[in-house]
Parts: structure tokens; sequence; C-alpha cells
């Protein structure tokens, strides 16, 4: 691990080759008086920096960086490899991606590349190699993106032959023997056996249906392929740049690779927060969500985070969405690093004037002028950074992790069994009320050790292995409080269905269940009752039918042919409990329920507050700097304990709307 880059807490991302270079101070000036510390620069300017195969021209990129330099402004260095230029692949077409309807997709957006072909490595390892020995040594250099949103754009790509045979080595490396593959797939259904490796295809859509285990294969080894080529650019600046960090910007919870494994190997994990999303219409209402978004960038690597691209105005490519409102992007921008962001770069620094992203917004409008996003984002650092440095490097602490696995979300993509079933949703939905009520969160790897979380919850555990089960045996038998849910051990890390036992599997002895029925709730609600409550609450999409071996109920349904039957249960075993959840709670039963069981558990709450406005704690040794945000468009009250002083804003407990309260415990 490389670089410093302590003591930076804003930036902006820049593109000085769009503007006159006359332009370019008046930018630096701009940004110096508004507290910019860094820029990132060059993610996409590939033909800027290699016009012609093999001529490299970064005297411009030189130029600004020194300029900046000037100014006091760093630069992180972004890797092109996101935007291949028309030369090269007009020279060699086959580096063009094959979506999965056997169609090329043509140059004109961005990411119009095979990650697989080895040409188009071999440019990008010369064009990384270049820029990495070019800037090794330069003062105003502190670091590297890879390449940009791995993932984005990539959705249905690439099932050229070159990925064909990419996935036929992995195969071969995993599974050894064709006859082991075919028995892991389950080949046998629909005379899909394999002669050879060489036989096997990248999944095309077919004429109906699709083997769940070849693409739950297929899924895993697209996130692989991106975390090898990721790997390779930073084998590269490793070796010529060892005092630079090397990062990526995530996109929170996009699927196409898996964030914990591409994080490894750099430095910090960055993610890209847009709260008004693609166009949102109402983008103050998804605070939640937004937060989830930072809690599991704070999980990729267990430490603090960047945002290295967090909204600074109107997003809009064809269509826009809503303005935000005075206050509002600093109330994001504040809950970025309430979460754990010891730094902050706006995207963009000015809007531009030309290509697809013409109408999503920069601090400055189109006519460079500074308005009323620079004013307001200058209060903002102006008032946030000098709290900042003091909590650099603070954590937010939970008592509860939220296990997420990719694994599990593919599988469930692949057969979500209820048309509205989704892995994320589901987790979100644990999430959103643990979140309303103040409560701190933590998402965590299945490999992770749980034992510092006093509960764990760990939805649509469907794909079991031996050693997550023990895992779970020992987080509850060691005195953790755990909630599984309906959907939990049905199939074996295959894809393929168990049948050596009654579900959940081994797990039914840590819940003390067995489920011998269920029922796919298809546009009906069960009705559920809390034990000694009269009130009718709901559960959707799922039903498991209970017995129970020992665990007592929690909740019964009260409707459909299984009425009287447990929906919830709890099971106490060794020196834990375990939970278990057959349904998906609505709303208010989700309410009841994680109130019960918090509190039975002895979770903290930070504190009351109204439901727009969001409480978090980051904590350094022993010192704790709580935040109150309002994302409402009324005001906002809230209470936090008294050990707490107000440090930034004026009347504690009330928020106008998107006002930022900060503490620190005395
Ligand atoms: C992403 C990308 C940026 C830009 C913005 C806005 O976050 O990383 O390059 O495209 O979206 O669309
Ligand atoms: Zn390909």
């Amino acid at each position: 691990m490389a670089g410093n880059w302590k003591g930076i807490h804003f930036g902006t991302d820049y593109y000085p080759e769009h503007w006159p270079r006359e332009r370019w101070e008046t930018d630096a000036k701009l940004m110096q008086e508004m507290g910019i510390q860094v820029v990132r620069m060059a993610e996409f300017s590939w033909h800027k920096m290699e016009p012609v195969e093999g001529e490299f021209d970064f005297d411009w990129l030189e130029e600004a960086i020194a300029l900046l330099g000037k100014y006091g402004i760093k630069t992180i260095l972004g890797t092109p490899s996101a935007a291949p230029p028309a030369w090269l692949v007009n020279k060699y077409p086959e580096i063009l991606p094959i979506d999965r309807q056997g169609r090329v997709r043509g140059f004109g957006g961005r990411h119009h590349d095979c990650q697989s072909n080895p040409t188009y490595r071999k440019y990008v390892a010369t064009m990384v190699t270049a820029m990495a020995k070019r800037f090794a040594e330069n003062p105003d250099v502190i670091g590297w993106q890879t390449d940009n949103e791995f993932g984005n754009s990539h959705g249905d790509l690439c099932t050229c032959d070159s990925c064909r045979s990419t996935f036929q080595k992995w195969l071969k490396k995993k599974y050894e023997t064709v006859e082991s593959l075919n028995a892991a797939w389950g080949n046998h259904f629909w005379s899909q056996e394999y002669n050879d490796f060489s036989e096997v295809f990248a999944p095309r859509i077919t004429v109906t249906g699709e083997n769940p285990s070849a693409m739950l294969d297929w899924k895993c080894f697209c996130s692989d392929l991106i975390v090898d080529f990721q790997q390779k650019q930073i084998d590269i600046i490793r070796e010529y740049c060892p005092n630079h960090f090397i990062t990526h910007n995530c996109m929170g919870f996009a699927d196409k690779v898996n964030y914990f494994d591409l994080n490894r190997e750099l430095d910090f994990a960055c993610h890209d927060q847009y709260p008004g999303g693609f166009y949102a219409i109402m983008p103050h209402e998804n605070n939640y969500d937004m937060a989830a978004n930072l809690d599991i960038t704070r999980g990729f690597k267990k430490q603090n985070f960047w945002i290295m691209e967090q909204q600074s105005g109107i997003t809009g490519w064809e269509i826009m969405g809503r303005a935000p409102r005075p206050g509002q992007l600093s109330a994001w921008a504040g809950q970025s690093v309430a979460h754990g962001a010891d730094a902050v770069v706006f995207f963009r620094w000015r809007t531009c004037t030309a290509g697809t992203e013409q109408y999503w917004h920069g601090i400055l409008p189109h006519s460079g002028n500074p308005g009323r996003r620079y004013q307001e984002l200058k209060d903002f650092i102006g008032k946030m950074k000098p709290h900042m440095e003091q909590f650099e490097g603070a954590m937010p602490k939970s008592e509860v992790a939220i296990v997420f696995s990719y694994r599990q979300e593919y599988a469930m993509q692949i057969q979500p069994q209820h048309p509205d079933l989704n892995y994320v949703g589901q987790i979100k939905k644990y999430y959103k009320e643990l979140y309303k009520n103040n409560i701190p969160v933590d998402f965590v790897e299945d490999t992770e050790d749980f034992s510092g979380y006093k509960l764990v919850i760990a939805p649509l555990q469907y794909l079991m292995t031996p050693e997550l089960e023990q895992k779970y045996f020992d987080y509850v038998a060691g005195g953790g409080h755990l909630l599984l849910t309906m959907r939990t051990g049905v199939k074996d890390a295959n894809n393929i269905c168990m049948s050596d036992r009654e579900l959940p599997g081994r797990l039914g002895e840590l819940c003390g269940i067995e489920i011998l029925d269920y029922d796919c709730l298809r546009d009906v609600d069960v009705q559920v009752r809390m034990n000694e409550s009269e009130e009718t609450l709901l559960g959707a999409k799922w039903a498991d039918i209970i017995t129970s071996k020992g665990a007592k109920s929690v909740a019964d349904y009260a409707s459909e042919f299984y009425a009287g039957t447990p929906c919830i249960t709890k099971n106490v075993y060794g020196d834990g409990k375990a939970y278990y959840v057959g349904t998906e709670p609505k709303e208010e039963l989700m309410k009841r329920l994680l109130a019960l069981i918090t509190e039975e558990v002895g979770v903290k709450s930070l504190g009351w507050s109204d439901e727009e406005v969001e409480l978090s704690v980051r904590e350094k040794e022993g010192k704790k700097w709580l935040f109150a945000i309002n994302f409402g468009l009324e005001e906002g009250c809230y209470q936090v304990p008294k050990e707490y002083k107000l440090i930034l804003g004026s009347e504690a407990g009330v928020l106008k709307p998107f006002e930022i309260h900060l503490y620190v415990n005395e």
C-alpha cells in the first residue's frame, strides 16, 4: 500500500482538455478560492494522450498539472481504458464487445471494449506504462484511478471468441475435468453435457431457458475478468509509481464486479454518489438508499473511503432530473462525510458543452461563471474542512452487520423465484428500518469475522456451503444474534438444489425449525400476527411454512391454509440466538420485528429523530463526532445524548431544510 492522501478533503473532476488553455488559470484560481485541493483528470483522454498509435502527448496534461500545482492543487490521474480511441478500434475491430444477442457494439459511446482481448490489453498496458513513467516523479501527482466505473455499460458484455476461450480456461482451472464441470452444472438436464472444455459457449441468449449453474459461473467469471483486467494496470503503476496510491471509482451496489475483490489490491475504495440518480424526479426521498451506498463502500475494505464523484448539479443526458435545492448538494456531501468519506471530489468542475453529458451539470454552469452551486459548495467546504482535519480516519462503528454476497445476488438474479424478489432490495428493506431508527450498520462479506457484532442480519442465504453453515453456528454458539430469512440453504455452491435434508438444511438445527412446505405469494400478501397481539400485519412475496423443532414462534401467519403456524421464530443456541423470518416483512411488520430484536439484543440507537433527519457518528480514539442532517423540505427535529456538544450549527435539536449539525462528545 502506498501514497499519502492525508490532509486532502475536497476535490473536483476536471477536464482541462475540453477548454482553451487560456481558461485553465481562471479555473485553478476559482478552485483554490473554493477550497479544492485535488483534481481527477484524464480518465477519458486516451486520444489526447496518444492521438496516433505510439505517439504519446502528455505535454498538455503536464502543463495542466503544473498550473494546478501552482495553486496548491494535486492531481489524481485516471487510466483511460474506459474510452479506447477510434484509431485503435479501426485497426483492431475485434476489440469491440459482443453482447448476449451476438451484436457487435459499436464505437461512439464509451467502454466499447472487450476486457479479455489480448490486443486490447496490450495497448492498455502500453498506455498505462507510458503514463506511469511520465508522471512517476511529478511532485503534483499523488495517485491513480484505474479505468472508470468498471462494469458500467458492460451489462451484457462480452461474449466474443476471446471471452469464450477465456471462460473455458477459467472453468478448466476451477473444475479440472469436463466430467466435474458437467456434474457441477447438472448438464444431464436437456442434454447439455460437454465432451471437452472447448465446447463450452459464452452464454448468448437462448431459444428458451438457461442453465442457472452455468449462468452463475458466467457472472463470477465476468467479475474475475474485470478484477484481472484491473490487476494488470495496478502491477504497472506499482512498479513505476511506488509512492502513489491507486483506487477505483465504484458504484455502490452495482453488480457486474465483486467490489470486495476489486478493492483488495487498491489502497482505498471510492464511490460515485449521485442522489439525483439517473434523472430522479424527487431526489430528496432516497436518503436511506444513499446512506446504504456509503456504508457498503466503507465495507469493501473496512476502512474510510473517498467519494470520487459527488453530484454537484442537475443530472441529465437526454432528459434531466430536478434541480438540487439550495443546501441540498451540501446535505448530500455532508452525508458522504458522515458515513466515512475522508475526501469528497465533486463531479464535474464545469458543465460540458459537447457530447453525451451536456446536461450532467457541474459546479460551474456552461458559461463558466461561478453561480449558486459554486457559492454553496464553497461555503460548505469552508465550514466542513476544519472539522474533517480533526476527524480524518475516524470510522463509524456499528453493532449490527448485514451480510452482503455477490454470489447470492447473482443466484437470485438468475432465479428470483418471486418476480419481485430481489437480493439487494431485500437487504435494503432491513437496512432502511435500522436507518430510520438511527442504528448504524456495516455491510460485511460472508467470509469476514462476525464476532464483533451484536446482531448479524443475513437475508436470502440461498446458496449454502458447509463452511458458511459452520460459521453461522459458531457465531451464534459464541453469543451472537443471527437473523436468517426465507430461501436460506436452498442450493449448494453450484446453484443446484440441495436434497439431503429439509429446508433450511443444517441451519434448521441452529434455528430450531424445519420447513416442509412453502408458498410463493403471487399477487397476495399474507397476514401475520406478532405474538400476544391481535393486530394484523403483512408479509409479502414468500411464506415458509415452518414446523418448530424447539424454536419459539415470534409471529404466526393469520391467513392462507397455514394460518396459525409460525412465520417468524427464535431459537436459543449456545450463548446466542437465531431468528428466522419466513416472509418478507412489509413496513409495519418490519418495524415491530426489528424493534423487538434490537431491544432483545441490546443494540443502541444514536438518538431520536424525525423521519427526514439522519444521525450518524464517526469515532476515533474515544472521540466521537455526531452528525445530524436534515434531508427534508421542512424543519426537522432530533435528540442526541447529553454527552454531545454542538460545534457546527446554531439551534441544537432543530434543523432547517438541508442543514447539517455537528457535535463532539465531551
Ligand atoms: C458516472 C461516470 C462519469 C459520468 C457520470 C455522469 O458516474 O463515472 O464519467 O459519466 O456518471 O453520467
Ligand atoms: Zn470479449
